[in-house]
């Protein structure tokens, strides 16, 4: 039987056989991809770079040597390697459980191909059961959870919760933004709901990555990696 971390070792594993020589890459956050920078350390001869997606991350690329390019300095990404805090069977996801989903969104944009890193636990058939996280300019908090509510439905109550960090302080973001972790959606369609969320004032980006969604999926299980697309 095989632990959550080792079906996270083995994806992040596989996923250098995705890695093109001479490039640039993306890089994630969480703790799947700490995995994988490890990995990524033992091949850093073999690439130019990496473009990070939190301070988190650039900290351990550069504990490993691997240099930090500034994303609007880069003409082409051709690789995004990330995690996800839930995938569904198109590939769409939910993810920001650490935070960095501002700049993982950028990232992954400029990428031609996402490559999800992730364990068996993370494949659901539907999204919204890890609550999603939208980052807020933290004057819209109220205003955002307010219209964040009016989603709920008849069957489900939503409900949005201000991330909180150690010592009772606020969670605040790279950018300096709040976080609202939504509790109690049901996302049937994530491409709309991720449009109609962007659309509310003060909302500065949120967790679903349907839009964008990954191209390939390296998922971690009992029996082995399964790649997906
Ligand atoms: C970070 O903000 C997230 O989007 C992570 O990619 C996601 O939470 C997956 O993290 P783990 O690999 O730690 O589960």
């Amino acid at each position: 039987m095989l632990t959550q971390d080792q079906m996270k070792l083995a994806a992040a594993k596989k996923a250098l056989e995705f890695i093109p020589e001479n490039a640039v890459i993306g890089v994630g956050t969480g703790s799947t991809v700490n995995l994988f920078i490890d990995q990524l350390g033992t091949i850093k001869h073999l690439i130019q770079g990496a473009v990070s997606s939190s301070e988190a991350t650039t900290e351990r690329l550069k504990a490993l040597g691997i240099p930090v390019l500034d994303l609007a300095l880069v003409d082409e990404l051709p690789v995004y390697v990330d995690g996800a805090d839930e995938i569904n069977h198109y590939l769409h996801m939910v993810k920001g459980g650490g935070g960095a989903l501002t700049r993982e969104k950028i990232v992954a944009a400029v990428a031609k191909e996402y490559i999800c890193i992730a364990d068996e636990t993370k494949y659901v058939t539907v999204l919204g059961e890890f609550p999603l996280p939208v980052e807020v300019v933290p004057m819209a908090r109220s205003y955002v959870a307010r219209q964040l509510e009016r989603l709920s439905t008849s069957g489900s109550r939503v409900h949005p919760e201000l991330r909180m960090a150690a010592g009772d302080k606020v969670f605040l973001t790279d950018n300096g933004n709040y976080i609202l972790d939504v509790h109690g959606l049901q996302i049937a369609e994530p491409v709309s709901l991720e449009s109609k969320i962007n659309q509310i004032a003060g909302v500065v980006t949120n967790g679903l990555f349907a839009q964008r969604r990954a191209d390939v999926l390296l998922l971690g299980t009992q029996s082995g990696v399964e790649v997906k697309r």
